[in-house]
C-alpha cells in the first residue's frame, strides 16, 4: 500500500474521521484552487498580494545586497511571488529561485510561468512534502537564505504541528537567514466563513475533489452528492475547520485496497485545518521555534499579515 492509501485508510477508520488536506492538491485540486484564489470571497490573496507590492523593496533590502537562494515553500502556480521576482530581478539581486511544492502538476505550470517572465533566472525546483523531509526540498550551497512560506499555509497545522514544522526548518537554516511567512489574522466570523463558503461553490467543489481522488486512486465509489460542505470557525481558537458530512448512513467500498469505511449518518469527516491568527499567537510561535520578529508586514485591512522572522 502506497501512503497515500494507507494516509487515507487510516484518516477513515479514525473516530472522529479525518481525511489529511495535502491530499487536495491533484490536477484537479490545483486548477479548483488556482479558482478559489479569484474568487471575491478569498480575500487571502488579495490581501497578500497588496502587502507584497507595498513592502517587495523592504524586502529586498533586508538581504543587504548579499547573493541568496530566495526559497518558497508550498510555492503553488506563484501568483503572488512572481511581484518579488520581477522586483529583485529588475533590481539586479544575485538570487537563485528554489520553489518546492507537493504537487509535481502545480511546479510544472509554475516554472513555465517564471521562465516566460524572467528566461535568464536560475530555477531550482524540488517536489516534495516540507514536513516529512525539509532538508531534501532546498536547495544546495552555503547561499544566504530567504524562505517564502506564504498564502497561510501555515494554517494548515494544528499549534502542536506549526511549532514542530518550524522547528524543523529553523534546523536547515543558519542565524541570521530569513523567514517570510504568511498569517491570515482572527476577524469577523461573517468574513472568515465565507471565504470558505463562496457563493459560486468552488471551495465546495475543492472540498470534494478529495473523494473523487480517492475514487480514481483507490478505486473507491464515493457518491460525491452524498455528501455535503460544511466549514466552521471558531473565534476564539482561530480554527476554520471544514468538514464532509454524510447525508444518510452509507458503506463506501476502496476496492484497489479491498477495504470498505462506514459512515453513519451526519458522521462528519474533517478535510481542512485553516487555522487564523492573532498577532501574539504570531509571536509565541516564532519565539518557540527559534526566531525573532523583525517586522509584520499588514494589509491595510489588517486582515492578513507577511511576519519577516530572522532565525536566531
Ligand atoms: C492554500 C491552505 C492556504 O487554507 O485558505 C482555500 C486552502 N482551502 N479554500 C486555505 C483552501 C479552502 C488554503 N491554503
Amino acid at each position: 500500500m502506497n501512503t497515500f492509501a494507507q494516509d487515507i485508510l487510516e484518516g477513515l477508520r479514525r473516530n472522529p474521521k479525518r481525511l489529511p488536506s495535502k491530499y487536495f492538491y491533484d490536477e484537479t485540486g490545483d486548477r479548483l484552487f488556482q479558482q478559489i484564489m479569484h474568487l471575491p470571497e478569498y480575500y487571502l490573496t488579495r490581501c497578500e498580494t497588496e502587502i507584497l507590492e507595498t513592502h517587495k523593496d523592504a524586502l529586498l533590502q533586508s538581504m543587504q545586497g548579499n547573493a541568496f537562494d530566495l526559497i518558497e515553500l508550498g510555492a503553488g502556480d506563484g501568483l503572488k511571488t512572481k511581484i518579488l521576482l520581477q522586483h529583485f530581478w529588475a533590481q539586479g539581486a544575485d538570487f537563485r529561485y528554489a520553489p518546492a511544492d507537493i504537487s509535481p502538476h502545480v511546479l510544472q505550470l509554475l516554472e513555465t510561468g517564471v521562465r516566460a517572465l524572467l528566461p535568464d533566472l536560475e530555477i531550482i525546483s524540488r517536489q516534495g512534502d516540507y514536513f516529512v523531509n525539509p532538508a531534501a526540498v532546498l536547495p544546495p550551497g552555503e547561499r544566504r537564505k530567504l524562505v517564502l512560506f506564504l498564502g497561510s499555509n501555515i494554517g494548515n497545522y494544528t499549534q502542536p504541528g506549526a511549532s514542530e514544522l518550524l522547528r524543523r526548518i529553523a534546523a536547515q537554516l543558519r542565524p541570521g537567514d530569513l523567514l517570510l511567512i504568511g498569517f491570515d489574522l482572527k476577524k469577523k466570523p461573517s468574513v472568515v466563513l465565507a471565504a470558505y463558503n463562496d457563493a459560486a461553490g468552488v471551495t465546495r467543489d475543492f472540498n470534494l475533489n478529495l473523494l473523487r481522488r480517492i475514487n480514481r486512486e483507490l478505486g473507491g465509489n464515493f457518491d460525491l452528492n452524498a455528501f455535503e460542505h460544511w466549514p466552521t470557525y471558531n473565534p476564539q481558537t482561530g480554527d476554520c475547520k471544514s468538514y464532509l458530512l454524510s447525508r444518510g448512513a452509507q458503506t463506501v467500498e476502496l476496492k484497489a485496497i479491498g477495504e470498505a469505511i462506514h459512515f453513519n449518518e451526519w458522521d462528519a469527516v474533517q478535510t481542512e485545518l485553516s487555522r487564523k491568527y492573532d498577532l501574539n499567537d504570531i509571536e509565541n510561535v516564532a519565539t518557540e521555534a527559534g526566531f525573532r520578529i523583525r517586522e509584520h508586514y499588514l494589509d491595510a485591512r489588517r486582515y492578513f499579515a507577511d511576519s519577516l522572522w530572522e532565525r536566531l
